[in-house]
């Protein structure tokens, strides 16, 4: 069974990957816990709930529910769980069990790191999305109004519990968004883990699912080792941004609405490496490579009536942005990158629209 440590200077744990693992969650729970509670979203309960009540049956345990989507990831929800679980005898010894896409890891996380002063939590990710990114790594948070992510900290998990057998039921567009933070690990660290996304398309938009097991746990082993030697987003964790810098521009500038997280990244790969080409980083036949890597997995939604010039100036406001410096992550060669800031804006623009084509 694959398992990958994650060691920071504050938490070590492990991350399983493996078909049927939810059925084991118990053994992840430490003995002394008390009250375990499973926070969730209903379709998720529906769908995969009966695995994890089983796994669970004989231990002091109440469900939670909060609304889901990315509007209701707020504090409020925060609040609101955090009552249901004092009112439910939570204390000091409880466990949260965060169990469903990376909207609850996120939140479920928040809760966990806040509840008392900050209890432990379990990772059980069921998007692809979440499985290789967002339940990994101990950032947890939720949005503001003002924008997203911006409060939280970071709590790392008692362990990750990464059933791949879950995404059986994962909406095909969802899928497709989490198969781009895939390939986003493959250029920036794994060129084994990219050429296997570029040769068996087929297979894997299918979910074959050793092919499937083998691109989280890729993906796993590269963001655990990453975090392990970063875990504070210092230089090297900024390579798992590969795509985000414009990514985000693009969500924020669609209100949330148009792309879904991964999809955004899609594009955010393309101007980061077309950026990388321009810059005479990358070479024409290894842009042409990773572009069509991209359309592969595609297509994202239309990017009709977008202004390369209103995408650059979002540019500036993301939180990413320290001191008016924009980073980019941008590919040397397909599993290596370098992070660069001070580029030519009239570079970026360019870079932007040609994403944007
Ligand atoms: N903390 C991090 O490091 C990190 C990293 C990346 C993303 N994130 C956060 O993750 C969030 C996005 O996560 P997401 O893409 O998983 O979205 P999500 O949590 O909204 O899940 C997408 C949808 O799929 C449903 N779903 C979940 N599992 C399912 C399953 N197995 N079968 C069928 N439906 C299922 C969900 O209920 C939801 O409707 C964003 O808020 C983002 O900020 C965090
Ligand atoms: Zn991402």
């Amino acid at each position: 069974m694959p398992r990958y440590a994650v060691e920071t200077p504050r938490a070590r744990y492990v991350v399983i990957v493996e078909r049927g693992a939810l059925a084991s969650l118990a053994a992840h729970v430490p003995a002394t816990a008390g009250k375990l509670f499973v926070v969730t979203t209903a379709d998720v309960w529906r769908l995969h709930g009966e695995v994890v009540e089983k796994a669970l049956a004989g231990r002091p345990r109440q469900v939670l529910f909060f609304p889901g989507g990315e509007e209701r990831k707020r504090l409020s929800e925060v609040e609101a769980l955090a009552g249901q679980m004092l009112r439910a005898g939570g204390d000091r010894s409880s466990v949260v069990i965060a169990f469903g896409g990376g909207i609850t890891n996120d939140l479920g996380g928040f809760l966990a790191a806040i509840f008392m002063r900050g209890i432990p939590v379990i990772q059980a990710p069921t998007t692809l999305l979440a499985q290789v990114d967002a339940g990994v790594g101990g950032k947890t948070g939720v949005n503001l109004a003002e924008g997203k992510n911006l409060l939280g900290a970071f709590h790392q998990p008692l362990a990750v519990v990464i059933d791949p057998d879950v995404l059986a039921t994962l909406p095909g567009r969802e899928y497709r968004a989490g198969l781009f933070e895939v390939l986003k690990c493959g250029v920036i660290r794994s060129p084994e883990l990219f050429e296997l996304m570029e040769r068996r398309p087929a297979e894997v938009l299918a979910r074959e699912p050793s092919v499937v097991d083998a691109l989280i746990a890729e993906s796993v082993r590269i963001k655990a080792e990453v975090v392990s030697a970063d875990e504070r987003e210092g230089d090297l964790r900024r390579i798992l941004n590969f795509g985000h810098t414009v990514g985000h521009a693009l969500e924020a500038e669609t209100a949330y609405a148009r792309f879904l997280h991964g999809e955004a990244v899609a594009f955010g790969m393309r101007a980061a490496t077309h950026l990388a080409r321009l810059a005479g980083l990358l070479t024409e036949e290894q842009e042409r490579r990773i572009a069509a890597a991209i359309a592969a997995y595609g297509p994202i939604p239309p990017l009709d009536g977008i202004a390369a010039e209103a995408l650059a100036a979002r540019l500036q406001g993301d939180k990413k942005t320290v001191q008016g410096k924009v980073h980019f992550v941008l590919p040397e060669r397909i599993g290596a990158v370098r992070v660069m800031s001070g580029l030519d804006q009239a570079m970026v623009l360019e870079a932007i629209r040609g994403a944007l084509r």
